[in-house]
């Protein structure tokens, strides 16, 4: 009898990997290491694509390749101005490619100069983009640094599905961004050790985008950390665009980390949820740093579309024709400036309804941009219990963060109620505070 070592077919694409791209090779998971686009069934189904007889794919069609869909199904989407037979058939695994390629164009900003960056990768929301983004990456125990306070779901991706571990780190403080605090739990890793840095800019709940020169310090911070270790940096661009004050850049660190070190990976996980207000829509994008037909992106590319493939099948069709078409608009641009303009409105209105606060009482953390904006409560106060006392005795909603912050979500508000707004939150904090015995009325040094 002879054994033979079976096939692994992951193999190739992973010496090709280590070749080009050894940060990357050290950095991912053990899941990631094995993961491969397999040569199954939508792999032969797009070659067999535009072929006389193709019987490759179980999707129904009518045999020319249009879907033989009911009609009551197809009415729901009579008006849809893309494709509609490709809104109903399948994804391609990696998602539309007219849809990447537009994206594509219209994220890479004039400052890109020649950052490579690879053909996004569309998937389910940015919440399934991170979840990818973890499966690759993030093994037991790996060191994940977040800026604090962060975005609650970030723990049950990396820590709860994955077992990463969170090392908050606090760049707020007194009032200001210090980019250089990110580098104190990346400093505390033993050299060599491989780590994740996560990036929400502009931060929810903070509502924060770093200035120019903060952004530099950013990009020196990272670049120092990855001298000493194999470093990825997730930036989570959820709310890209939404930036309302001069001086302060839009663009996304992804393009100047993309060349900051060599050790240096940036991954950028974006989508039309915020950029163009399609929640319900679940259409994102994953991109790598790498140009599109280099073994690192075509590795990576495989990867990924196996752990997709894995967990959701394919991305909605239907949705993906949606955004296409809209951003195939020659008016979507001024119609995507709009929505800025209103809530650039309501950003003003909330600094200036703040302004008239007591800051003993409410002290905002720093906020430029996004959708949020985060309120410091007085030491002692519980700010569940002030949340709970906001519905149940001023008829407002907003979110507890412990351990002390209140989260106003202003891009949900008109403008004419944001004075109102902030006066019940004023008031409720107050009352509260009153029958708090050990409320202070006073901050915490750090902030
Ligand atoms: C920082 C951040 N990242 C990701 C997401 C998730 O976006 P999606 O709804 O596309 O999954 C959100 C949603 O609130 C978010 O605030």
């Amino acid at each position: 009898m002879t054994t033979s070592t079976p096939p692994d077919p992951a193999r190739e694409i992973n010496d090709a990997l280590a070749l080009d791209a050894p940060a990357v090779w050290a950095l991912l998971s053990e899941l990631g290491r094995q993961s491969v686009y397999p040569p199954d069934i939508p792999f032969q189904a797009a070659q067999a694509r535009g072929k006389t007889f193709n019987a490759t794919i179980g999707q129904i069609t009518d045999g020319r390749g249009h879907i033989l869909a009911p009609p009551s199904l197809q009415r729901q989407i009579a008006s849809l101005g893309g494709d509609r037979n490709a809104a109903l058939l399948y994804s391609p695994i990696d998602g539309n490619a007219e849809l990447r390629r537009r994206w594509r164009a219209r994220h890479r900003p004039p400052s890109a100069g020649a950052a490579p960056s690879s053909l996004p990768l569309v998937v389910a929301g940015l919440t399934h983009g991170l979840a990818l983004v973890a499966d690759l990456f993030c093994d037991r125990g790996r060191a994940v640094v977040i800026p604090a306070p962060f975005w609650g779901n970030y723990r049950q991706i990396f820590a709860l599905r994955r077992g990463g571990r969170v090392l908050p780190a606090e760049p707020y403080r007194a009032g200001r961004f210090d980019p250089a605090a990110l580098a104190g739990p990346l400093d505390a890793l033993p050299p060599g050790e491989p780590a994740i840095v996560l990036l929400n800019l502009p931060a929810n709940p903070v509502g924060y985008s770093p200035t120019s020169a903060e952004a530099d310090g950013l990009v020196e911070t990272f670049a120092g950390a990855a001298a000493r270790r194999p470093l990825l940096v997730i930036c989570d661009d959820a709310y890209a665009g939404l930036v309302y004050e001069d001086g302060v850049p839009s663009d996304s660190l992804f393009w100047r980390l993309a060349t900051a070190h060599p050790q240096l990976v940036p991954v950028k996980v974006d989508g039309c949820t915020k950029e163009l207000v399609f929640f319900g829509g679940r259409v994102a994008f994953l991109t790598f740093p790498f140009d599109p037909d280099s073994a690192a992106a075509r590795a990576l590319e495989s990867k990924a579309k196996c752990l997709l493939r894995a967990t959701i099948g394919s991305p909605a069709a239907v949705s993906q024709e949606i955004a296409l078409a809209a951003l195939a608009s020659e008016s979507v641009e001024e119609e995507i400036a709009y929505v800025r303009r209103v809530l650039a409105g309501r950003y003003r209105a909330l600094r200036r309804a703040l302004d008239r606060v007591d800051s003993e009482l409410l002290c905002a953390l720093p906020f430029n941009s996004g959708c949020f904006a985060l309120l410091e409560l007085p030491a002692g106060l519980d700010p569940e219990a002030v949340r709970q006392r906001l519905l149940a005795d001023f008829d407002t909603g907003v979110v507890s963060i412990a351990p002390r912050y209140l989260r106003i979500a202003y891009c949900s508000v008109a403008e004419e109620a944001i004075p109102e707004l902030v006066e019940r939150i004023a008031s409720g904090t107050r009352a509260s505070s009153a029958t708090t015995p050990e409320s202070t009325a006073s901050r915490s040094p750090a902030r």
